[in-house]
């Protein structure tokens, strides 16, 4: 459900701006739609997990805009590049907040506002976030990383389960082939690190670094959220039949079971006043 007060006018601004970059061919504008409804279902997580910290109406605010403003760079990358491949193409966080300023698509908000947001975009893809970056922009950064993974895992689910998954610009040019997967970064996510895209070659690769980002959520809503929406569970079921796979299924579900601690940056952004 969308509440029109917690976003003001961002709604009318993000999809005028989708709108523009909308123009090519059938396969464009489907490569556009998903990114489309990967940024609202990004704010319905955003707000899910916000909900879930029992945060007020100014930081849940934050959170909501955050989470439909993460991928803006994506449209101007698309219609540019034709790819969503940051390394064969350009940083899409980088360009959102560029393409964020440009367009003033802020500029309803306060000034704290803004500058929180645009910074949550522009971390929302680093695979760690920096040292040194204030508690309440931590944990909004966090929000979003982690409503931004449960989406990208619906869709990937979706991708993967589906008779025809070969639309490259969504496996990011990866190989196809239903057994093939690299050991190494297997036995990395099985450590509980993050995966690097760089490392991946194969679809089976793909389905892997995704398993290995329930270990790298924030919040425990983040979790249980993924149990139940049941797109990883999906996803867990497109490995292929081997004793390396199962263990990984294994560790997987354990983790989606396992409650997280509230992290420290939590209270900043719940006393958060604008
Ligand atoms: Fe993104």
């Amino acid at each position: 459900m969308l509440h029109q007060s917690e976003l003001g006018d961002l709604a009318e601004v993000f999809e005028a701006f989708v709108a523009r970059h909308c123009q090519g061919s059938a396969e464009d504008a489907f490569n556009i739609e998903l990114k489309r409804e990967h940024s609202w279902q990004v704010m319905a997580n955003a707000r899910a997990i916000a909900e879930s910290l029992a945060l007020p109406d100014a930081p849940r605010r934050l959170c909501v805009a955050a989470g439909l403003l993460h991928d803006f760079g994506r449209f101007p990358q698309y219609m540019q590049y034709k790819t969503f491949h940051d390394g064969k193409s350009e940083n899409h966080a980088r360009l959102g907040a560029r393409h964020l300023r440009k367009e003033r698509a802020c500029a309803g908000m306060e000034a704290r506002a803004r500058r929180l947001v645009q910074a949550a975009v522009i971390l929302h893809n680093r695979r760690e976030l920096p040292r040194g970056i204030s508690p309440v922009l931590r944990c909004l950064a966090e929000v979003v990383r982690d409503a931004d993974k449960l989406d990208i895992i619906r869709v990937m689910a979706g991708h993967f389960s589906s008779p025809d998954a070969s639309n490259p610009v969504v496996t990011l040019h990866v190989k196809e082939d239903p057994q093939a997967y690299t050991p190494a970064l297997l036995e990395t996510i099985l450590q509980g690190k993050s995966g690097n895209y760089a490392a991946m070659q194969w679809t089976n690769d793909f389905k892997i670094l995704l398993c290995g980002w329930v270990s790298q959520l924030t919040f425990s809503r983040s979790r249980t959220l993924l149990d139940e929406h049941g797109h990883i569970h999906r996803l867990l079921d497109t490995l292929p039949d081997l004793q390396a796979m199962r263990q990984l299924q294994e560790v997987v579900r354990t983790q989606l079971r396992t409650p997280l601690p509230e992290p420290a940056c939590t209270q900043a952004l719940r006393q958060w006043q604008g």
